[in-house]
């Protein structure tokens, strides 16, 4: 039942909070060590690991652009994201010693099906992220580390999402911790920074308020895009899809610096830019430079608006509009930044009045390749 919301996307947005928390319980101790018990893969062979490559489609390959970030950084291991359809048509090099992690909320999708048998016959070590309990990706893997955030009917993914990008940062947090890395104290402490994180999702879906009368002001729009950097970048690709899936509304998402090499052309007077911000207290380098895409894209008549932390105190001379977020860690903050992504896309599809729960030409899980 849709427990007396307007549809169930706008359900399971509201659940977010709950299924990272479910996502992390157990998972990580006060003094923020990971454990993942049950995996079904030895902590032996997760040791021999010298390559991890993700396979995902639509918005779980997003969540998979998230992890390589957070395990390259913090385990030092080479990591590729490749579309689950794209993937063993291009003869990957897998080993006994790759790690193939397969994401999918239903874990029924065909295109990643395949890709998880490929890797398997290629004698690859697979683990599924699933949310769905004895799916098939699931079943056919070596190992499966579930997410916890409960049955998902809108065709759209926004809870599922955020819980898969729980389980890849609990991955690369347990890897990196177990195999040893040279930031340990940043690992414990981003482990104590996710328990919290539940509030800080409850506390963005708060201010859905302001997302709404930007939804409203943007009703007319035929285009709007997407920039991040960094992180951002993943964010921006699902924001962008969230607003074709729901609202039909041509958009897209570009890494902020590559911009200037193309899409800029794209930019006239009172474009929709939404611009995914990094955190200045965390990374003011990143912070910089997407200050200066901020001024390439207002200097050609772009429209502005920024999803920026609470503490910015920068962005607001720049942008036309902002968005503010609770301030996080880095790799912490897609779990943040996506949600206003996600309750504007749903707002605009709801003031066209379009049913946000099944869009048109979509299903919830595609079992055929
Ligand atoms: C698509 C859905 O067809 O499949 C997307 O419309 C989803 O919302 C994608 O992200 C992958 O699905 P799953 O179940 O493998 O995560």
């Amino acid at each position: 039942s849709k427990g007396g919301h307007a549809s169930f996307m706008v359900k399971e947005m509201l659940e977010q909070p709950e299924a990272v928390r479910r996502t992390i319980q157990d998972r990580i101790g006060i003094d923020g060590s990971v454990r993942l018990d049950g995996l079904g893969i030895e902590e032996s062979t997760f040791a021999r690991i010298n390559k991890v490559v993700v396979v995902a489609c639509g918005t779980a390959s997003y969540g998979g652009q998230i992890a390589k970030y957070a395990i390259e950084r913090w385990c030092r291991i080479p990591v590729e994201v490749d579309l689950a359809h794209e993937f063993r048509y291009r003869t990957p090099l897998l080993d006994a010693r790759t790690l193939v992690v397969a994401i999918s909320q239903s874990g029924e999708t065909m295109d990643t099906l395949m890709a998880v048998r490929y890797a398997r016959e290629q004698g690859a070590v697979v683990l599924s992220i699933c949310n769905t309990q004895g799916s098939t990706i699931a079943r056919e893997s070596n190992g499966v580390l579930h997410t916890l955030a409960g049955p998902e009917i809108a065709v759209a993914s926004t809870k599922a999402f955020l819980a898969q990008v729980t389980a890849n940062l609990l991955l690369a947090l347990y890897l990196a911790q177990f195999r040893g890395s040279a930031l340990r104290e940043e690992t414990f402490a981003v482990a104590k920074e996710l328990r919290r994180i539940p509030d800080l999702i409850q506390r963005t879906l708060d201010r859905a308020g302001r997302v709404n009368a930007l939804a409203a002001d943007l009703r007319e729009a035929t285009s709007v895009l997407f920039i991040g950097r960094h992180v951002g970048f993943p964010v921006a690709l699902e924001g962008a899809l969230k607003l074709k899936e729901l609202a039909y509304i041509h958009a897209e998402g570009f890494a902020a610096g590559e911009l200037k090499h193309g899409a800029i052309a794209l930019i006239d007077q009172g474009q929709p830019v939404i611009v995914i911000v990094p955190s200045l207290r965390h990374s003011s380098l990143l912070h910089a430079k997407v200050m200066s895409t901020i001024q390439e894209v207002k200097a050609r008549g772009g429209w502005v608006v920024a999803v920026a932390d609470d503490g910015d105190g920068v962005v607001a001379e720049w942008a036309d509009e902002v968005i503010a977020v609770p301030e996080s860690s880095p790799l912490l903050a897609p779990l943040l930044t996506t949600v206003p992504l996600q309750l504007f896309a749903a707002g605009l599809a709801a003031e066209k009045g379009l049913d946000v729960d099944q869009p048109r030409n979509l299903a919830k899980s595609v079992t055929v390749e």
